[in-house]
């Protein structure tokens, strides 16, 4: 037991003294990295909207992997800090909406920004009970939103990523990702701790 939890916390303290070390303001960078570093999902010059984005570390990758000719928009229920936002480019966008519920307004804003965007990922998730029933079923909810966001704003041809906990709805997703795009993958990052049942599935070529 003492064993098991020594290992745990060796774990986690390696990808957030990286982070620190790097100045992202959270671990989840790595599993982003190694979406990247596998499908290679995000190129110079791409717009990129990020779902989930505070606290900031996948805006702040997807911007340097973007450049300055590239756009990113994030949108969260949370605001990011300033020390985070003074760090982004001029060329990233945030909003603070809830995707469940974007409103007219919400909508407007976000198309006025830029509909046709090449990635839509999202690390979204929902506040935890415990219950992973109940926390696979808030996710799912949370992918569906991802997903129909993607379908409105994603070019032909674009990628989608999207963190879900799987549970008993997890096929349904697939179902609607195999609707939706012409290939997909399920990546399980180094970086996501074994014990979660948070995995992402990476769309590609939107159709
Ligand atoms: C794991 S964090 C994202 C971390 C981020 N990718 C990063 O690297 O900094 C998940 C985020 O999803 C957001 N979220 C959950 N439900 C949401 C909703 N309905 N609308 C918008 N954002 C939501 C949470 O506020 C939270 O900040």
């Amino acid at each position: 037991m003492r064993n098991l939890k020594s290992k745990h916390n060796k774990w986690e303290d390696h990808y957030s003294r990286q982070a620190k070390k790097e100045q992202f303001p959270a671990r989840s960078v790595y599993k982003l990295k190694e979406i990247q570093q596998k499908y290679k999902i995000i190129k110079k010059g791409d717009r990129v909207l990020d779902l989930g984005c505070f606290p900031g570390s996948w805006l702040l990758y997807a911007a340097d992997l973007t450049g300055e000719k590239g756009k990113i928009v994030g949108i969260d229920l949370k605001p990011l800090s300033k020390s985070v936002l003074l760090k982004l480019p001029a060329n990233t966008k945030t909003y603070v909406c809830d995707v469940l519920s974007i409103d007219e307004k919400d909508q407007k804003i976000i198309k006025a920004v830029g509909k046709d965007f090449n990635i839509v990922m999202s690390d979204m998730a929902p506040d935890t009970t415990g219950n992973k029933n109940v926390d696979a079923a808030r996710s799912f909810n949370l992918c569906r939103a991802a997903l129909s966001i993607a379908e409105d704003l994603l070019v032909d041809g674009g990628s989608f990523v999207c963190k879900i906990f799987q549970g008993e709805d997890f096929k349904e997703f697939i179902d609607l990702i195999e609707l939706n795009f012409n290939k997909y993958k399920i990546f399980k990052p180094q970086s996501s701790k074994k014990s979660s049942k948070e995995i992402y599935v990476v769309g590609f070529e939107k159709k």
